[in-house]
């Protein structure tokens, strides 16, 4: 009996296990359907889309949360994962992903989310990595996200540093609610390397490729200049004339969510400045002909300089066999090309979001909302995607300056100004006029003896010519736009605290004394008597400064001189000026009757106190304390709205701003909002610390 009892017993732990081990097979055979794991080294990739309805191996980290399939909403198909019944703020979903990928490998990590909360949410991805010395928690990605819109999360995860690896979990989670949320294409894959696709130096004396488009433009090697090394091309046109295209045929696939570089060097020994364009040409839907402008760029007289322009075609499809082009603006007879690269940069994850909040719809009842751009910002379709978006005012960053408009005497070039003007019409923006009378960017011409070629004195003789070509300049450009400008920055920084008297010692102020200002504003008056005439500072918040400024505005005002405004450029940092300091300037100035405020050139360095190399963590503090100082800056100009009427930032994104290497701006080098931005639109999504 017990013998039977036993065998029986055997029999049938042999058939659980059996069926055990059919149940663990099936559900190994399903989960790796689940994980499409594609690519030479095992899991380079892997996806989870939730179509096939697993929930594995994703799991919730709070006790009450559940997870759950959902088809209610999916980024892509039918299903998506939902998170639900989260308790506290860190509850969330957890990937382990400790056996799934390879340490050796840095990965990319994109997501979906979505919530159907009523107000946005900041979500966040971070890693837990648990070794032989304990847990570490690591932020990798956090991200506002408005309700009912999915929307893409992208972080790295680089464990190639880490010894002794435990367990490596992923966790997604809400830190601004309890709200429940979804989420769906949730990819790991092996981060791309940045690799050259063309390297150019002309060495071998082979001209690689490169083609004129017209006859009349010969290309050769050439032994007569060289960025390095000692060949570089030589464009030689016959006949002077511009739009002379050289283009360069590549045999290659720029493709869509990758980033590309295009950099080469130019020497030309002709003109003062020799303005070029460069860009990319191609087929497009195999049919017509695209052209890009990527960029403008300025080549000074006997100087090797690096021209640099870079692609994402992330709004077009794949673009498949394409020629780069670079053609001069002016003309020149000859011109050297040497060391031409083309890199892939790998992938470009961040898309720009286009349907962000609006930022001058948040502050339409207040003020303008403006933003200056380089000219090649009004050629890119994402730049102009954004610009339409957020802004309702233009300041030409630098094409509207006197060296852009009359690089010679009587020599008015008006094109690039002319297109600023055309983009703000056709899309309804307004634009600032910036700027007419300023000690830099201003040729030297101005100031020199037309006969002698030698500067200007304070003489009567050299007074007049001054004055007559200050009238002269004024008076062609305010009238040009005359009622399509709505300020112009008549004065640019003539304030000079350090001076006894508080004027700059400028070409002007040397041969003209302070009367050049009173004159700027009479001529200006004169030309176009609807604009609001400005006088603009920067550190207006110094109080030494800010007295000369105010005693100034103060007796032009008393002596009947036509002046609007004060703009204060506010080119400040995460530490200076207090907002306190901004508060007392706008009520100082705004003190004087008829006077308005504009916000002209606003920026706030994190670098110019904190240095550029910080690491992550002080950067996210420092970008959180910028995003509180912009908040509070902007309850004050609210308070103000009555004087102050238009706030200008001085950049679309980080890596055009002046300040190189510094994050000053709104958005990021790919696009992305960053607390600054979302602090105007929402402060409470903003991290307190
Ligand atoms: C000053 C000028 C601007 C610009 C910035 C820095 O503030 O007014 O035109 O040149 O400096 O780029």
């Amino acid at each position: 009996m017990s013998c039977c009892f036993y065998r029986r017993l055997k029999r049938f732990s042999v058939l659980i296990l059996v069926i055990l081990f059919l149940i663990v097979t099936l559900i190994g055979i399903e989960s790796t359907k689940i994980s499409r794991v594609i690519g030479e080294t095992k899991k380079s990739f892997v996806e989870y889309n939730f179509e096939n309805r697993f929930i594995a191996p994703f799991k919730a980290s709070g006790k009450s949360m559940s997870l759950r399939i959902d088809n209610t909403t999916a980024a892509e198909g039918t299903f998506s994962l939902l998170a639900s019944g989260r308790k506290q703020i860190d509850d969330g979903i957890l990937l382990d992903v400790t056996n799934l990928i390879d340490y050796a490998n840095e990965y990319k990590i994109t997501l979906y989310v979505y919530h159907k909360s009523s107000k946005m949410q900041r979500f966040v991805v971070s890693s837990e990595i648990e070794t032989k010395s304990g847990k570490e928690n690591k932020l990798l990605c956090e991200k506002i996200i408005i309700p009912k819109s999915w929307k893409k999360l992208d972080a790295s995860l680089n464990l190639t540093e880490e010894k002794g690896i435990k367990k490596v979990w992923l966790k997604v989670y809400v830190p601004t609610s309890t709200t429940n949320f979804y989420v769906d294409l949730f990819t790991l894959k092996v981060a791309d390397k940045s690799h050259l696709i063309k390297f150019e130096n002309f060495e071998d004396k082979n001209i690689a490729g490169f083609i004129s488009q017209d006859k009349k433009c010969k290309l050769s090697i050439s032994k007569e200049k060289a960025y390095q090394g000692t060949y570089s091309i030589k464009v030689q046109q016959t006949v002077k004339r511009q739009n002379t295209t050289v283009i360069l045929p590549v045999k290659g696939t720029f493709e869509k969510g990758k980033s590309y570089s295009i950099s080469f060097y130019m020497h030309q020994s002709i003109l003062k400045s020799l303005n070029f364009a460069v860009g990319i040409r191609f087929l497009e839907s195999g049919k017509n002909m695209r052209e890009i402008v990527l960029g403008r760029v300025t080549i000074p007289k006997n100087k090797w300089t690096e021209v640099f322009a870079s692609y994402t075609p992330s709004l077009d499809s794949k673009i498949k066999d394409f020629v780069i082009f670079i053609r001069p603006l002016s003309d020149i007879s000859y011109y050297y090309i040497d060391n031409f690269t083309i890199s892939d940069d790998g992938w470009y994850s961040a898309v720009p979001d286009l349907d962000l909040p609006s930022l001058r719809e948040k502050y339409k009842n207040y003020f303008k909302i403006g933003v200056a751009v380089p000219y090649r910002a009004l050629t890119n379709p994402v730049d102009v995607a954004f610009i339409k978006r957020h802004f309702n005012s233009i300041t030409a960053e630098n094409e509207m300056k006197p060296e852009a408009l009359e690089p010679i005497e009587d020599n008015f070039n008006f094109s690039i100004a002319d297109e600023y003007l055309n983009f703000c019409k056709k899309n309804n923006i307004a634009i600032r006029g910036h700027t007419l009378v300023w000690h830099q960017q201003t040729p030297n011409w101005f100031f020199e003896n037309p006969q002698t070629g030698k500067k200007l004195t304070n003489s009567e003789k050299d007074k007049k010519i001054l004055l007559e070509r200050l009238k002269k300049y004024i008076q062609t450009v305010v009238s040009r736009y005359k009622g399509r400008i709505y300020a112009w920055d008549v004065v640019n920084e003539a304030i000079d605290e350090n001076e006894p008297d508080g004027f700059r010692r400028s070409d002007w102020f040397n041969v003209l004394g302070p009367e050049y200002i009173e004159k700027a504003f009479i001529y200006a008056h004169q030309a176009d008597p609807n604009a609001q005439l400005f006088y603009n500072d920067y550190s207006t918040e110094n109080p030494v400064k800010r007295e000369y400024i105010y005693k100034l505005i103060k007796s032009l005002r008393e002596k009947g001189i036509p002046i609007h405004g004060v703009g204060l450029q506010c080119h400040i940092s995460v530490s200076w000026p207090s907002v306190e300091e901004v508060e007392k300037t706008i009520k100082l100035f705004s003190s004087i009757p008829g006077i308005k405020i504009h916000v002209t050139e606003i920026d706030i360095s994190v670098a110019k106190e904190y240095g550029k190399d910080i690491d992550e963590e002080t950067k996210r503090y420092l970008l959180i304390q910028q995003a509180r100082k912009l908040k509070d800056l902007f309850d004050v100009f609210k308070k103000y709205k009555n004087v102050v009427t238009s706030v200008s930032f001085w950049g679309l994104k980080d890596d055009y701003s002046w300040l190189q290497g510094d994050f000053p701006l709104l958005f990021d080098k790919d696009y992305q909002p960053k607390f600054a931005f979302w602090s105007l639109i929402d402060p409470s999504v903003v991290p307190e610390e």
